[in-house]
């Protein structure tokens, strides 16, 4: 696999792997890019180019984990972009998935029991990813914010306190493996529903779940085994 680099055009790395083209949107760098290099795309947006090129070269590559170069980025730019891709979900995959179920069920015109099967097991799906993104918003990214905080001031007291509320050992107990029930809904539509519903909507349902697992996978990774490891150092420091 290619190895992204500064140098190279933008516009290039798109034509190599158009599935990145989300993954830069949550720079902020859309569309439109003429022969600008990466470099000259992160200096002009103000992005740390070296966090970038980890975060895309993750994605470019499963093979490719630089655990221990993106530990050393300051942990609130690992937050700024895990919640961007949050509100991706939210506001813009889940939306489009469900409006291709909606689709798909509209041209049904027989028996509808699997299909209205898919749509309830998407719409749990929903409430749980929800769930799960709101917990990691209001109380996880919150208190990683604050250790981030009292271990530049070095203000182990401030952590005492804070310990009672939260700890990383809590996280790791907590965080669910949120990709696994998108497995089963691909599964149902790829192994048992037939025509006489609108094959190509079908086909698009699946290659938008496809594309959701394989985005969650790799946030996933990223919580798992970058931002993970980076609070728990910060607060075995922060131990008196
Ligand atoms: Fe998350
Ligand atoms: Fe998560």
């Amino acid at each position: 696999m290619t190895l992204i680099k500064p140098e190279m055009k933008m516009a290039d790395v798109i034509h190599m792997n158009f599935m990145l083209l989300p993954v830069i949107n949550r720079f902020d760098i859309n569309l439109g890019f003429g022969d600008k290099s990466i470099f000259d795309l992160c200096l002009e947006k103000k992005i740390d180019t070296d966090f970038f090129l980890e975060i895309i070269n993750t994605f470019n590559d499963e093979e490719y984990f630089p655990e221990k170069k993106l530990r050393t980025f300051d942990v609130s730019l690992l937050l700024q972009y895990l919640q961007k891709t949050h509100r991706y979900y939210l506001t813009f995959q889940i939306p489009t998935i469900e409006h291709l179920i909606d689709n798909l069920l509209k041209s049904c015109t027989s028996s509808c029991e699997n299909l209205h099967l898919i749509s309830s097991f998407f719409g749990d799906y929903k409430t749980e990813l929800t769930k799960h993104i709101g917990r990691e918003e209001k109380t996880v990214f919150p208190y990683i914010s604050r250790v981030g905080q009292l271990y530049k001031e070095k203000d182990s007291v401030g952590y005492l306190a804070l310990s009672q509320q939260y700890s990383m050992k809590r996280f790791t107990r907590e965080h669910d493996n949120i990709d696994e029930k998108l497995f089963d809904l691909k599964n149902i539509l790829i192994k048992y529903i037939s025509l006489p519903y609108d094959s190509n909507l079908c086909n698009a349902v699946v290659f938008e779940l496809f594309r959701l697992e394989k985005d969650i996978k790799d946030h996933s990774r990223i919580e798992d085994k970058i931002l993970k490891p980076v609070v728990a150092e910060m607060e075995n420091a922060l131990k008196m």
